[in-house]
């Protein structure tokens, strides 16, 4: 894996999002609202599993891991907190998040669980976010292009889930986290992200009032199953996470470093 760099984004959170700033999509605006909504308690979950993960290592392991922990970390607040800043435009909007109070309650049952449980959870959303991540990266037209700052912050964050898509999942392994417990948290993870992730986005488009239009059904169809659809095409790559042999460095794309190198200017390296 390639050396984890904390960047700071140079967008502006302060200006206002727009209500449908997504290329005017109602559905897919609500849906990465959505999706917005749960980073700040997901990625504090992902980053106390992976620092928990870590203390439970052998000293000697400790040493092997320690930047990618570092890097992972850093990266993992940096969302976070543009998330946060993010999620303050949706509240003025009227949005409402549930998904992120929803998730919180449930870590609670998650406390006092040994670090593997959570580390699988971990590797497991952090499968979704990077074939997520891959998809935008391949597909960025998705965004559409009426918010560039948006565009910036969705694409800059995929850049990095890709690059340390391997930490928690290499965490696991290392502290002999098995395959049994591996897939059977997947298949948790997938309920629980999908059922949320869809109730989150229903909930946005009722508050905005686009919930029963054609053209939001419509969206909502070809961009999960058509051609280029987010379904259709990540599919494949969920899949892949059920084999025994596999490894995240299996879906390695070259379309997170190609737009780190072409993107240079809109952020500034701050740790490496
Ligand atoms: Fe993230
Ligand atoms: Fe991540």
């Amino acid at each position: 894996m390639t050396d984890l760099v904390v960047r700071r984004l140079l967008v502006d959170m302060e200006a206002p999002i727009a209500r449908h700033w997504c290329g005017g999509d109602a559905f897919r605006t609500a849906l990465f609202n959505a999706l917005s909504m749960s980073f700040p308690v997901g990625e504090q979950f992902f980053i106390d599993s992976v620092r928990n993960g870590f203390k439970a290592l052998p000293p000697e392991l400790q040493v092997k891991y320690q930047a990618d922990v570092q890097g992972f970390i850093g990266q993992e607040a940096t969302h976070r907190r543009l998330h946060a800043l993010y999620n303050e435009h949706l509240d003025k909007l009227g949005l409402k998040n549930e998904w992120g109070p929803r998730a919180q309650g449930r870590l609670k049952l998650l406390e006092g669980v040994e670090p593997r449980h959570w580390l699988a959870a971990t590797a497991a959303n952090e499968h979704f976010t990077a074939i997520l991540a891959d998809y935008m990266l391949a597909c960025p037209e998705f965004l559409g292009d009426t918010d560039a700052r948006l565009r910036t912050l969705w694409l800059w964050h995929s850049a990095e889930e890709s690059e340390h898509k391997c930490v928690a999942f290499d965490l696991y392994r290392a502290l002999g986290g098995n395959e049994e417990w591996r897939i059977k948290w997947m298949k948790r993870i997938t309920t629980v992200f999908l059922a949320d992730a869809v109730r989150q986005t229903v909930n946005n488009l009722r508050h905005d009032g686009t919930l029963w239009k054609w053209s939001t059904w419509k969206s909502a169809w070809t961009s999960l199953f058509g051609k280029q659809g987010l379904v259709r095409l990540t599919y494949k790559p969920w899949r892949q996470y059920f084999r025994a042999d596999f490894h995240p460095l299996q879906l390695e794309s070259e379309l997170g470093p190609q737009w780190l190198a072409a993107n240079a200017a809109q952020f500034i390296p701050v740790r490496g």
